[in-house]
C-alpha cells in the first residue's frame, strides 16, 4: 500500500521536474528582438524581429551602458558607402569593421518599442563626443525610411535635426537623411571624413536601445 503511494508521490513530482524543464526550454529558446539580454555578454547575437525574422547584430555594452544595437559602424574600414537604395534598405559590411545595418531591419526594430539612439563620435585628434535622441525611429519604406529623433543631449551640437522628418534619399551618393541643407554626414566615404558639424570624424559608432534600459538595469 505504502509502496504504490510512495511510488505516485514519485511519479508526481518527475513530472514536475519535467514540466519545469519544459517551461525553462521554452523561455530560453525564444529569441530576443534587441540586445538587452546581452548585457554581460556583447559581441555577436541573433535576434528575431517581426517582419524580418531571424538575423545577427553586434551588440555593445563598452560605450554607454549595457545591451546596445550597433546599426552603424566606421572604424577605418575601407567598406563602401556609396550604395544603392537596396543596399541600404538591406545592410552591408563586416561587424569587424565596418557597417550599417540596413534601414528595414532598424525600421521594425524600432517600430516595436520606444528607442534611444545613441552616436559615438571620435575627430581626428582622438577626442570623443556623443549625441544622444531619446525617441529614435524610421518609417517604414513607403514612407521614404524617414527620420525621428526625439529629444537632443550630448557633447556637441544637435547636427541630426536639420534632416529629421527627411526620407532617406534614393538618389545620392552617401546617402544621409537631410532637409535645405545637410549639417552631418556619417555615411561619407572614409577618405573624405564621416563629419559632424564642422568636425571631421576618424571614428563613428550608432548604438539604439529600448528607451528605459538603464532604469530597468539601476532598479
Ligand atoms: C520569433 O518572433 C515571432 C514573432 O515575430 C514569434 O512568433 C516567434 O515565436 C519567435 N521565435 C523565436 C524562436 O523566438
Amino acid at each position: 500500500m505504502n509502496g504504490i503511494k510512495n511510488n505516485s508521490v514519485f511519479s508526481i513530482i518527475i513530472l514536475q521536474i519535467f514540466l519545469v524543464a519544459k517551461a525553462t526550454e521554452t523561455i530560453n529558446t525564444l529569441i530576443p528582438s534587441s540586445c538587452s539580454p546581452f548585457g554581460d555578454s556583447p559581441g555577436v547575437h541573433q535576434l528575431n524581429v517581426s517582419g524580418v525574422g531571424f538575423f545577427d547584430v553586434l551588440c555593445d555594452s563598452q560605450l554607454a551602458g549595457p545591451g546596445w544595437i550597433v546599426i552603424q559602424q566606421r572604424v577605418g574600414g575601407n567598406e563602401d558607402f556609396n550604395r544603392d537604395s537596396a543596399t541600404y534598405r538591406n545592410g552591408f559590411g563586416s561587424f569587424e569593421s565596418d557597417f550599417f545595418l540596413g534601414l528595414e531591419k532598424i525600421h521594425r526594430i524600432t517600430s516595436l518599442q520606444r528607442y534611444e539612439l545613441y552616436i559615438h563620435l571620435v575627430d581626428e585628434d582622438g577626442r570623443t563626443y556623443n549625441a544622444r535622441y531619446d525617441d529614435f525611429k524610421i518609417s517604414d519604406k513607403d514612407n521614404g525610411y524617414a527620420l525621428s529623433l526625439g529629444k537632443f543631449s550630448g557633447t556637441i551640437p544637435d547636427a541630426m535635426r536639420s534632416g529629421e522628418f527627411s526620407r532617406f534619399p534614393t538618389n545620392m551618393e552617401s546617402p544621409w537623411w537631410y532637409h535645405t541643407h545637410i549639417d552631418c554626414n556619417l555615411n561619407v566615404p572614409y577618405w573624405r571624413r564621416p563629419f559632424w558639424m564642422s568636425i571631421s570624424l576618424r571614428e563613428v559608432k550608432m548604438l539604439i536601445r529600448p528607451k528605459g534600459s538603464d532604469e530597468e538595469v539601476s532598479n
